[in-house]
Order: C-alpha cells, then sequence, then structure tokens
C-alpha cells in the first residue's frame, strides 16, 4: 500500500465503522476503466457492485444529474416531482403496467415489497414470507430476516418475525415451508451474493404455478439482476415467469441512491396515503439519472450487447476452467458471472486488483464479475489476459 493509501486507511481505521475492508482509494472513472489516488489504473469488473450499467461517468447520466442539481436537488415526496412521476411511467411500460414505489436501497425497497404483501394477505391472516437459503435481501432487520444466511443474520437477535425458508431450486422444500400464514414467496431470479446460482426455469415456472394453486404472491427481488445486467431488461422477462411485485435498485439510479418496487395494478389499489413513505425516495437528481440510464441503454443497445459480451466473457472464464483444476465453476447470465474456485475467492480478487482488474466476491469460493453493460470487446479481453496472469501467479503456469 502506498504512503497516500495507507493515509486514507489510517482515516478510515480511526473514523468509520469496520463493516468493510476496502483495498484501494478509487479517485476517478469513466467507461471500464477507474484510477485510484496513486494514479494506478484498473478495468473495474464490479461497476459499483452492479450500480454502473453504463459505466463510470456516461455523459448522458453525468448530464442528467448535473442538470437536475442545478435546477432542484430535492423535493420531498410533499410535492409533484415530474421525474419521479416520468420514471415510473417508463417502468409501467417495460414491466406491462405495474405501478411504483421509489425508495432508497435494495434493503429498503425489498422491506416495502413484503409490507405490501402482507397488506394483501391481512384479510386472510396471512403475513409470513418464504425465502430461500443463500438468499439475500439486505440489511434492515427484517431484511436480514428474510437473508437465510448465518453471517447476516447472527449477533442481531431476535429477528423480526415472518420469514420460513426453503432450498433454492427445489420446489418439493418450498411446499415443505409453505403453511397456514404463508402470503407470498420470494426469491432473486439469480442469487447473486449467495454465490452466483442462476434459477432452474422449470423450478421458477413451479414455483408460478404453486402460487397460483395456494393463492400466494409471487415476489422478485431483481435488485441486482434488473435493469439489463443479464441480457433482458428484467431477468424474469428471460424465464417467461411474471411476479406479481419485484423490486429495483442499483442500477436503476446510474450510481445514485434509487430504488423501487413495481407492484400490480390491482395489489397497488391496497396502498392508501400514509401507508408508505420515504423521504428522499424518488429524488429528483436520482430518477433524472434513471430515465438517462433507460434512454442509454435503448440508444446503446445494451440488453444485447451485455448478451454478447457475456459469452464473450464466459468463454473466456471456461477457458480458465479448461486450464486449471482449482477452478471448479463458471456460471451466471448475461454480465452477472460467477466463477467457483477451490480456496479462498478473495485471494483470486486480490492477485486481480495486483495486476489491474477489480472483480469481487460472492460468498467465500466464488469470484463475481459485474462490468458495465457496455463495456467494449477490446476491454473484456484485455480484463481476461490480466485476469490470466493473475491465476497464472496463484496456480502456476497452465501448460
Ligand atoms: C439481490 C439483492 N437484494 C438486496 C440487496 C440490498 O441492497 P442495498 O445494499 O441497496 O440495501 C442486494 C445488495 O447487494 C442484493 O444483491
Amino acid at each position: 500500500m502506498s504512503d497516500k493509501t495507507n493515509d486514507i486507511a489510517d482515516l478510515y481505521k480511526q473514523y468509520l465503522l469496520a463493516t468493510y475492508t476496502p483495498a484501494v482509494a478509487l479517485l476517478e472513472g469513466h467507461g471500464s476503466k477507474v484510477t485510484d489516488i496513486d494514479g494506478m489504473q484498473y478495468i473495474d469488473l464490479t461497476s459499483g457492485i452492479a450500480t454502473l450499467a453504463c459505466g463510470h461517468c456516461h455523459p448522458a447520466v453525468t448530464e442528467a444529474i448535473v442538470a437536475q442539481a442545478k435546477m432542484l436537488p430535492h423535493c420531498s415526496n410533499l410535492y409533484y416531482n415530474t421525474n419521479m412521476v416520468l420514471l415510473a411511467q417508463r417502468l409501467s411500460k417495460l414491466s406491462g403496467g405495474y405501478k411504483a414505489f421509489f425508495a432508497n436501497s435494495g434493503a429498503e425497497a425489498n422491506e416495502n415489497m413484503v409490507k405490501i404483501a402482507r397488506l394483501w394477505g391481512r384479510d386472510t391472516g396471512r403475513y409470513e414470507v418464504v425465502t430461500f437459503n443463500k438468499g439475500f435481501h439486505g440489511r434492515t432487520l427484517a431484511m436480514c430476516a428474510a437473508t437465510a444466511q448465518d453471517k447476516i443474520q447472527a449477533g442481531f437477535d431476535p429477528l423480526p418475525v415472518g420469514f420460513a425458508y426453503a432450498d433454492y431450486n427445489d420446489l418439493d422444500s418450498v411446499k415443505a415451508a409453505i403453511g397456514d400464514k404463508t402470503v407470498a414467496i420470494l426469491l432473486e431470479p439469480i442469487q447473486a451474493e449467495g454465490g452466483v446460482h442462476p434459477a432452474d426455469p422449470d423450478f421458477l415456472k413451479g414455483l408460478a404455478a404453486l402460487c397460483k394453486e395456494r393463492n400466494l404472491l409471487l415476489l422478485m427481488d431483481e435488485v441486482q439482476t434488473g435493469m439489463g445486467r443479464t441480457g433482458t431488461m428484467f431477468a424474469w422477462e428471460a424465464y417467461g415467469v411474471k411476479p406479481d411485485l419485484f423490486t429495483l435498485a442499483k442500477a436503476l439510479g446510474g450510481g445514485l441512491p434509487l430504488s423501487a418496487v413495481l407492484v400490480r395494478p390491482d395489489i397497488a389499489a391496497l396502498v392508501h396515503p400514509g401507508m408508505l413513505g420515504t423521504t428522499f425516495g424518488g429524488n429528483p437528481c436520482a430518477c433524472a439519472a434513471a430515465i438517462a440510464v433507460l434512454d442509454t441503454i435503448e440508444k446503446e443497445g445494451l440488453l444485447a450487447h451485455a448478451k454478447a459480451a457475456g459469452e464473450q466473457f464466459r468463454a473466456g472464464l471456461e477457458a480458465f476452467m479448461d486450464a486449471y483444476p482449482q477452478i471448479l465453476d463458471v456460471r451466471g447470465k448475461g454480465l452477472l458471472l460467477g466463477m467457483a474456485v477451490e480456496g479462498a475467492a478473495k485471494d483470486v480478487v486480490d492477485a486481480c486488483r495486483n495486476y489491474g482488474v477489480l472483480c469481487t466476491t460472492a460468498g467465500e469460493h466464488v469470484v463475481r464479475f459485474l462490468p458495465p453493460l457496455n463495456i467494449s470487446e477490446k476491454d473484456l479481453e484485455e480484463a481476461l489476459e490480466i485476469i490470466g496472469d493473475a491465476l497464472e501467479e496463484l496456480y502456476g503456469p497452465n501448460d
């Protein structure tokens, strides 16, 4: 670590809760490239953990934020906010008529989605939501309870009640978890933090049929998969299984904090003034950024690009798997890809960073790649070369 980075690390230790363990201090970014405070350049295959769909400082997104910041940075939900209304209209078109509630983070959107499901179940006395082992839904107390992972829940007892757990891609396990009080099933179409596990198409279809049969709501957490990451605007589109409610966050605000719950119109009708709320949700700058993100995805054909770039990158990772027995699996969809390794994924992440590629983990043994949706073929090729160098250092020459 350089002296400059060490100084920041010392201040971080002194003044912040020890929540994360950052390795470098980033100064600026353009497209898929970022530079740290020592001038080292990296290809960023994290894009702010899936937030920067259009890359760093995309001119359309930056200009939308700056223009709005100069005019009316915030106005609260006491007054009409044109950007919020226009964004809701765009999302309604994309989702086939769903209505929006805007919040600030993924956890907050999921929490509100569960509140709406409880409203829907109130007449029948049902409130419990079945979620999945290895899922991840956020860090508020209720979302810790929804997240069936010891490492997320440990130390925060007692957790809110109202959640039961099942095994992902196992319909029998879901049937066993459903009880008299069950009102909904909540899942990620691809479990991301939990190790990049895509849902089996038959499992999702079976889940939708089960929800119909038992009069349950199907809730999808598209916080990480939404906004084109998997090659369709929402991951559920590719499965042909439409949830009753779903959430978006991460990439929605183009790097600003913004999340949304999208709700089937008849269910949306249950919500009346005073039931849900937030000061910052749907902030005009964040909504301006979101509209610019949607425009850019459309104008630059980023859904098709995410699919093609995902295939290119996946082929490169699979070649590493052929070369190294320490690489056990490559999985995911579009530009949400995971590489399962023997040993600590963090070692691979650290080695890649030392050579000039930023990636992250998904659990202990999976390296997660989340490049911007507009990453160029050339940048991906360069990233693969760098990852190859890092793997060679870790695992030895591959021939
Ligand atoms: C699928 C999923 N849901 C919820 C969250 C929580 O989002 P936030 O950190 O914005 O609260 C995340 C964050 O990584 C996520 O990946």
